[in-house]
């Protein structure tokens, strides 16, 4: 304990200096929640075990060259097995909330094909009783990128409108089984970055699965479109009848998490200031407007015409009655946006989007601090004005910062003390919490900041190379260390991080 103040009070001199704004517990509102957030694949491993059946993941972690260094979730970080060890390790941190996701294929393992696994069920219930026996309030999203495979393999998954029905029975068995006691809902965990990566870049399933075995069909352009479409959709659904059947008696809240990273015009030309524009409207305004505002946003109609996909106006209207509650925010960074509508077929121009991602590749120069991660730059300034964003186009909706993490690179055998001494990561939800601090002072209804994550987990493509957790995993014994980090969260929770 003492050689850890002795190391914070050295780190606080030399961050001081630095310029990283110090941040009291004392900017937020009492009530405010503060959380870790983790994903079901990503840590929970018993990939085979007690009845679930196989999603998208596992199947894709089997493809040669699909994820780094050929890892897969088999296993993960264990949680499924150390749930309790890890609800403690919350409980020292003083978090008040939790956010996790739930598998769909523990609760259906052949989607609606097959019964429900009780087991499944089982398991959420005990996760969920213990939060709550601790004090921590669970905070569950329903989709985080794990699908059951039959679906993908029975009609193609969100490029098909039968994943709506699917979804929603996913999503009403959940709420009858666990509403009573949780009472934060998300539905789908950054739906356009997912259909972006899988349908898109095919860097995720069922994209990069289709070109690792040279099976690919498809339209980069309309895909996307569709799948997005078919998961808004399904949104509406699951969150209409949370909103007839369950809101009602339960009482809790219902919305949807953006991958919100914010969109800076890389010149003072008109055009990328339109980019900038364009580049969050993909982004961000994709999922939320046609929920908030009962259609897609005008910057992408203006790009794609009538590649867009239309709503039926009772689509619209149930969107417009049962949108969303609240808006989930998940912000890491901010990147240039350089125009290139006159350049389609130039290399670096995005024709589904419009713009450049001007990052230093491509000769934009570095906008923040480069981190393990290429998309990843450390911009605390991008969180206050992507909360302006969304706080200006939805007219102030609630808004809960759902992820904003740091992301370290496995450094291999020997480099456990340079993980758990992870000061750069301090700095960077220091300084993010400042900047939302600032967006909540100037009226930004904000009521909530999950840090990603936890411990270390399987960061998709990249396996678990790249670590993001306030506690380290080894990923051998699974043995979990709190790294400084977690230490100066809990001094931050406490109150008791003065800047002396
Ligand atoms: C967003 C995703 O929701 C999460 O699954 C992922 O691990 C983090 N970003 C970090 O890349």
């Amino acid at each position: 304990f003492h050689l850890f103040w002795l190391s914070f009070s050295a780190l606080s001199s030399v961050s001081s200096s630095n310029v990283v704004e110090e941040i009291h517990r004392s900017q937020f509102p009492g009530n405010f929640l503060f959380g870790t957030s983790t994903s079901s694949y990503q840590i929970e491993g018993a990939a085979y075990e007690d009845g679930k059946g196989l999603n998208n993941w596992d199947v894709f972690s089997r493809i040669p060259g699909g994820i780094k260094d050929g890892h897969n979730g088999d296993v993960a970080a264990d949680h499924y097995h150390r749930y309790k060890e890890d609800i403690d390790m919350m409980s020292s941190l003083g978090v008040n909330a939790y956010r996790f996701s739930i598998s769909w294929t523990r609760i259906l393992p052949r989607g609606r094909l097959g019964d429900v696994n009780h087991e499944g069920i089982m398991f959420y219930n005990k996760l969920i009783d213990y939060l709550l026996l601790k004090g921590i309030e669970p905070f569950v999203t329903l989709h985080h990128f794990d699908i059951p495979q039959e679906l993908e393999d029975n009609y193609g998954s969100w490029l098909s409108p039968l994943m709506q029905d699917d979804f929603a029975y996913f999503a009403d068995i959940c709420f009858r089984s666990f509403g009573d006691r949780v009472k934060y809902w998300v539905t789908i965990n950054e739906s356009v970055l997912y259909a972006y990566l899988a349908y898109f870049t095919k860097l995720y399933p069922p994209g990069r699965y289709c070109e690792l075995l040279g099976e690919c069909s498809g339209n980069p352009i309309l895909d996307p479109i569709s799948a997005v479409h078919n998961m808004i959709l399904s949104h509406a659904k699951a969150t209409s009848i949370y909103k007839k059947h369950y809101q009602p008696k339960q009482g809790g809240y219902i919305g949807a998490v953006v991958s919100a990273p914010m969109y800076v015009p890389y010149s003072d030309e008109e055009t990328d200031h339109e980019a900038a524009k364009r580049a969050l409207a993909f982004k961000v305004a994709w999922f939320l407007d046609p929920l908030i505002h009962g259609d897609y946003p005008r910057e992408m109609r203006r790009h794609l015409g009538n590649k867009m996909p239309k709503f039926k106006p009772e689509e619209s209207d149930q969107m417009l009655k049962d949108g969303l509650d609240f808006i989930g925010v998940n912000q890491y960074t901010t990147f240039y946006a350089k125009d290139c509508l006159n350049n389609l077929s130039s290399p670096q121009c995005d024709v589904l989007q419009g713009f450049v991602h001007a990052t230093p590749e491509n000769d934009g120069g570095f906008i923040g601090e480069p981190t393990s991660m290429p998309v990843i730059y450390v911009v605390p300034t991008g969180m206050e004005k992507m909360i302006k964003y969304l706080k200006e186009r939805y007219n102030n909706k609630p808004m809960i910062v759902t992820e904003n993490g740091y992301p370290q690179e496995n450094l291999g055998i020997g480099s456990q003390e340079d993980l758990l001494n992870d000061f750069k990561r301090v700095n960077y939800h220091k300084s993010y919490l400042s900047s939302l601090a600032r967006a909540i002072k100037d009226g930004a209804d904000v009521r909530g900041y999950f840090a990603w994550s936890l411990l270390d987990n399987f960061e998709w493509t990249y396996g678990y190379t790249l670590r993001f957790g306030l506690h380290h995993v080894d990923f051998t014994t699974l043995k979990r260390t709190p790294k400084l980090s977690a230490k100066w969260y809990t001094s931050f929770l406490t109150g008791n991080n003065t800047n002396t």
